[in-house]
């Protein structure tokens, strides 16, 4: 299996580094417009193979998309990242550019790639690849909901002082500060969290959260990549290896949710056709409002945008 990451910079080059360590596809190319960046992180990738033993090959291009021809998926995180005091909204003039010609190239290489957008603001920039393809919905999405529920789950840990990996969780909408997080559809070994958690705490490890991104802008200067990266190869691992996962997805709605021709964090069952089917989990008063008004903040930069492109 083949799969291609455009952009080398700190999320692309962590996604590349994940793809090879855990052999989920046997051929990565790394693509970036830096002269000979990418073929830098990729033969670094490569020289690691024997120390932590796998043997996916990782190869670099500058620019160059026919190293890229017939991949099954496709990784898109070219784009400028945040600074502090930038919202991921602020990139979209700049990024939406960028991601429209890059799927431009990748269409004309893997036309059967099915696409996974990480560059922000996410689910316009989701859009703009979908919206550029012409491809069906089902195959090209955006990754920031695994992202965004990993913060949350590993937020609960601390606090419950339990394993991550016990925690199952949930969050909805867009990636900014309108996300949906549903303490309700939150267990912990079974347990559901609000028998574990006092309201006050679960109340500000959601705010914790949605702020999850801009902590660590404010910590780094730039936004992070070892989580991001790893969550994009967690959703390339469960297509190539059709695991049919149920975590959270951006993708256009059409009609799910009462939601029409807008790009959304939604629970799906992602496997080797991208996603195989949207999930609709009930969803309170609350909740649906809160739904509603990340709708209305992706629609109005998907406006933008389609006056940008
Ligand atoms: P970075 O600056 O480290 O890497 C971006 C790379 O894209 C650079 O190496 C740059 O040379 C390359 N690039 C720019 N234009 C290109 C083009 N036309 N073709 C090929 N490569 C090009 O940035 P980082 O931290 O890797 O972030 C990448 C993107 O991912 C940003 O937009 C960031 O906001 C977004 N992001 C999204 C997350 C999510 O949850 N969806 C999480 C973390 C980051
Ligand atoms: C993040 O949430 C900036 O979207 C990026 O870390």
């Amino acid at each position: 299996m083949k799969v291609s990451v455009i952009g080398a910079g700190n999320v692309g080059a962590t996604c590349a580094d994940v793809l090879a360590y855990k052999e989920i596809a046997n051929e990565i190319v790394l693509l970036d417009i830096r002269e000979g960046f990418a073929e830098g992180k990729a033969l670094d990738i490569w020289q690691k193979a024997p120390i932590d033993l796998y043997d996916s090959r990782t190869v670099g291009a500058t620019n160059d998309y026919s190293k890229t021809a017939h991949s099954d998926v496709v990784v898109i995180t070219s784009g400028l990242p945040r600074k502090p005091g930038m919202t991921r909204d602020d990139l979209i003039s700049t990024n939406a550019g960028i991601v429209k010609s890059v799927t431009e190239n990748v269409m004309k290489y893997s036309p059967n790639a099915i696409i996974v957008v990480v560059s922000n603001p996410l689910d316009v920039m989701t859009y703009c690849a979908h919206k550029t393809s012409g491809k069906s919905r089902n195959v090209v999405i955006g990754m920031a909901g695994i992202l965004d529920t990993a913060r949350y789950r590993a937020f609960l840990a601390e606090e419950i002082n339990c394993s991550p990996k016990d925690i199952q969780a949930l969050l909805m909408g867009g990636h900014g500060d309108t996300m949906v997080p549903l303490p309700r559809y939150t267990t912990v070994g079974g347990i559901p969290v609000t028998e574990l958690v006092s309201k006050d705490k679960l109340d500000a490890i959601v705010n914790r959260t949605i702020n999850g991104g801009g902590e660590l802008v404010k910590l780094m200067g730039t936004s992070a990549w070892y989580a991001p990266g790893s969550a994009a190869a967690q959703m390339v691992e469960a297509i190539l290896r059709d695991q049919r996962k149920i975590v959270p997805v951006c993708i256009k709605l059409e009609g799910e949710y009462g939601i029409n021709d807008c790009y959304l964090g939604v629970p799906v069952v992602l496997g080797k056709n991208g996603v195989e089917k949207v999930i609709e989990v009930k969803l309170n008063d609350e909740e649906k409002q809160l739904l509603q008004t990340s709708r209305v903040k992706v629609k109005e930069v998907m406006d933008v945008m389609d006056k940008l492109v």
